[in-house]
């Protein structure tokens, strides 16, 4: 089992430049699968999420070349997938085994798709109950009203729904989109708290028939080139490191700034944060900008409602950032962090006591009073790779040695991160 030792650091400095979006770059794959004709990205990220959507397109019969973080991908229009003879396996991704369900809900031959321990456990029932009503018939291991991987899914031509999503979220969202490609008439999901609209952005990009998330099936759109912004997730980490380690000054180049994604950035400008976003331009039909970070003094924040599906997978971070503000931080309404790789609300927590931090956890989120010191031990990433950075970022802050245990699930979605740390570190 791999492990990462932080110690105390004296600064962050220089210009940076994160690895792709772990969003768009399973969506371009897929949509590109989709597309007829050869589609190029850019900046790919070939992380061990993304690795796995690229091997799940691999075995449905399309032709993919890698190399680095460029990408081609030769689709075959919308009914150019091929049954795939063995177990498609999505590995640790949530998203990946979410939005290709879409895609197989609107395939008339049955596929079987699981993933390792962490995907077994989360639930697929929000996913199973829409694609049904669709008309697509998903199998899978039934325990307490719930649904869980392995799926079986096969489909065929589906009708269009009109869907309000009982929990935000861009993953169910996406998968009935996606099987909207297959639907004959107009597909629509109606979302209460808007959550990442990158699937409709790259769709439109395509030349799919899409108008917000409403979506007209059985229209056959061609390849393209696309380009992926630096992921603003990972960005978000050494946006904290610099922020809480003093004599920090970083510049993070090219960060993908979707407004559906920036919770983080207004959260930390509420915290006090001294940071710059300048130079927004579009690429692509998403927005990136270049990130100025200096250390800063933080103060307490109340998180709830709207915001939180705009900040789901920066919460760990936030709690990292949260021990060192003045004041109690709450964090209330994210109970979805409770099925995420890990339940982030019990690990974060769990860990960041560990290390000395005021932190209380609640059904739907959490409390935490600061500022506090740190103190460096060994602590647990439970095999989440959110977890893993931001308990590495809170090594940055501790006194003594960090030890963080089972880190290669880093890889899932910020391969060089601990280069990076180490590069900007003075
Ligand atoms: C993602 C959506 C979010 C997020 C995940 C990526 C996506 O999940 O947590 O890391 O790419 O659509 P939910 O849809 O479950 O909120």
């Amino acid at each position: 089992m791999k492990s990462l030792q932080i110690n105390q650091s004296k600064g962050l400095k220089g210009e940076i430049h994160i690895p792709g979006d772990k969003s768009t770059s399973h969506r371009a794959v897929m949509i590109g699968s989709l597309a007829g004709g050869r589609t190029k990205i850019d900046n790919f990220l070939p992380s061990a999420d993304c690795l796995a959507t690229v091997d799940c397109f691999r075995k449905l019969g399309i032709e993919i070349n890698l190399n680095g973080n460029q990408v081609e991908v030769f689709g075959k229009g919308l009914r150019g997938l091929k049954p795939s003879r063995e177990t498609l396996d999505v590995g640790n991704s949530g998203t990946t085994i979410r939005l290709i369900s879409g895609i197989l809900a609107g395939q008339n031959f049955k596929t079987i798709i699981t993933g390792d321990k962490s995907i077994q456990r989360r639930p697929m029932a929000r996913i199973v109950k829409p694609l049904r009503s669709m008309g697509a018939s998903i199998e899978g291991r039934r325990l307490n009203n719930e649904i869980f991987a392995p799926l079986k899914i096969s489909g065929g031509d589906l009708k269009p729904i009109n869907y309000e999503l009982p929990v935000a979220s861009a993953q169910v969202k996406s998968a009935i989109l996606l099987a909207g490609l297959f639907a004959e008439g107009e597909t629509v999901v109606i979302e209460k708290n808007p959550s990442r609209d990158h699937t409709e952005r790259m769709l439109s990009h395509f030349g799919a028939k899409i108008q917000g998330t409403r979506i007209r099936g059985n229209r056959e759109f061609s390849g393209a080139d696309i380009d992926m912004p630096g992921d603003l997730s990972s960005a978000s980490f050494l946006m904290a490191a610099a922020l809480l380690v003093s004599d920090s000054l970083l510049l993070i180049r090219e960060v993908g700034v979707n407004p559906t994604r920036t919770g983080i950035i207004d959260i930390l400008h509420r915290m006090g944060a001294n940071f710059e976003v300048k130079d927004e331009r579009m690429i692509s039909e998403e927005p990136r900008a270049e990130i100025l970070v200096r250390s800063s003094k933080l103060r307490a924040v109340k998180i709830s409602g709207e915001i939180v599906p705009r900040i789901i997978d920066e919460i760990p971070i936030i709690a990292v950032a949260a021990t060192q503000a003045e004041g109690l931080t709450e964090i209330r309404g994210a109970r979805e962090l409770r099925v995420k790789e890990s339940d982030r609300i019990a690990t974060i927590s769990s860990e960041l006591k560990k290390m000395g931090a005021d932190i209380q956890e609640l059904e739907d989120g959490m409390f935490i009073v600061g500022p506090t010191k740190l103190k460096g031990t060994t602590v647990k990433s439970f095999g989440d790779h959110r977890i893993a950075m931001a308990m590495a970022i809170a090594g940055l802050i501790a006194d003594g040695e960090t030890v963080i245990e089972d880190t290669e699930c880093i890889e899932t979605s910020f391969p060089g991160f601990e280069a990076i740390l180490r590069e900007t570190s003075i």
